[in-house]
């Protein structure tokens, strides 16, 4: 591993102005970013991830006053939305200006923004005055990184810098909404529960997960259904009768189980996300417990699927997603 892991913010700043990648901290999981507006580092975010070029990327800006080089007329809910949630987990679609390269958005007339609130993503995006793209720092498909550690594993021989940040509060991805037509589209839950966009801009429509299953979908072409995976198999289960007793599982849960609940099961390794039930707390450690369970060298990682509310929802979408075979 040869990248640096620190906060200087001025270095970082540095190498984004001369087309270089660098990974960053933000509130929800880290990110690999290069500047929005030169195809050539855009494209070195393609190759270090290892991602394929129709997933379009999310543009980040520091202040709502740079949304207007980027887009052009907002709807009133898009209005809605950046004023109650930015800075935070919100990335808003919106119609796109000529000057996002193509590659950016995979050629879609839409771009994806998002300011973020953690104060070294502020900060890069300050020093460096330009508009950032960035996917989740991590190889195509695999766990998002929430700390900078993760990001070193995967990625540490390709890039040169880290921009250090702790680990991510949110810990899931923002919560994407396309707003470009009528009625806002739910396309990816995340850091902001539905009930809060709800509560916001009234009934959105949800994308469904079969949505994402064509590459060519109009509504986001990179959502395929297989994504964030661990690489040890991963079920879903409501409940341990539904369970195969062979094998050396691990076990993600909520809270802690009940002898009754676990029906004999043997589990050799298990993560336990928020023992009072919070999905927020939840959330925030999904990704390191997957990591966790994954390093335990278990046949397959059965996960007890969330309560459909709050957090849950966007847990129940990444388990699901990493779940297909
Ligand atoms: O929290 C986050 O959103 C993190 C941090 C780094 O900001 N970023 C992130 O980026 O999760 P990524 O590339 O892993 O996910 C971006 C998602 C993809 O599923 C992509 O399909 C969707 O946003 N997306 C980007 N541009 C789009 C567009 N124009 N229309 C529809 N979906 C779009
Ligand atoms: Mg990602």
């Amino acid at each position: 591993m040869n990248c640096e892991i620190t906060q200087n913010i001025r270095a970082g700043a540095d190498l984004i102005r001369q087309g270089e990648v660098v990974a960053f901290a933000t509130e929800t999981v880290y990110g690999l970013g290069a500047n929005a507006l030169n195809p050539e580092a855009v494209a070195r975010i393609f190759e270090v991830k290892q991602r394929p070029h129709f997933d379009p990327l999310i543009v980040h800006i520091s202040h709502i006053k740079q949304l207007d080089e980027l887009t052009y007329g907002l709807s009133e809910q898009a209005e809605k939305l950046a004023e109650q949630f930015w800075p935070g987990p919100l990335t808003l679609v919106l119609p796109k200006r000529k000057r996002i390269p193509d590659l950016v958005t995979s050629g879609l007339d839409s771009v994806a923004i998002r300011i973020p609130a953690h104060p070294i993503a502020q900060q890069l995006l300050v020093a460096s005055e330009l508009p950032i793209a960035a996917p989740s720092a991590n190889k195509f498909g695999c766990l998002s990184p929430t700390q900078a550690s993760h990001v070193a594993e995967q990625l540490g021989n390709e890039i040169k810098l880290i921009l250090d940040g702790g680990a991510c509060t949110v810990g899931v991805e923002s919560t994407v909404i396309q707003c470009t037509g009528e009625i806002p589209v739910l396309l990816r839950p995340g850091g902001i529960s539905l009930e809060e966009i709800e509560q916001c801009v009234g009934p959105v429509r949800l994308a469904q997960i079969e949505d994402y299953a064509e590459s060519n979908s109009h509504l986001s072409p990179g959502m395929l259904p297989k994504h964030y995976a661990p690489r040890t198999r991963l079920m879903i289960a409501d409940q341990l009768n539904d369970v195969p007793t062979d094998g050396r599982k691990g076990l993600l849960s909520l809270f802690p189980l009940e002898e009754t609940f676990l029906k004999g099961h043997q589990f050799s390794a298990q993560e336990i996300l928020s023992p009072a039930g919070d999905l927020k707390i939840a959330a925030a450690r999904l990704f390191t417990a997957l990591r966790n369970l994954d390093a335990a060298g278990v046949d397959q990682i059965i996960a007890l699927r969330m309560p459909e509310n709050g957090l849950g929802r966007t847990i129940n979408n990444r388990l699901e997603r990493a779940a297909v075979s």
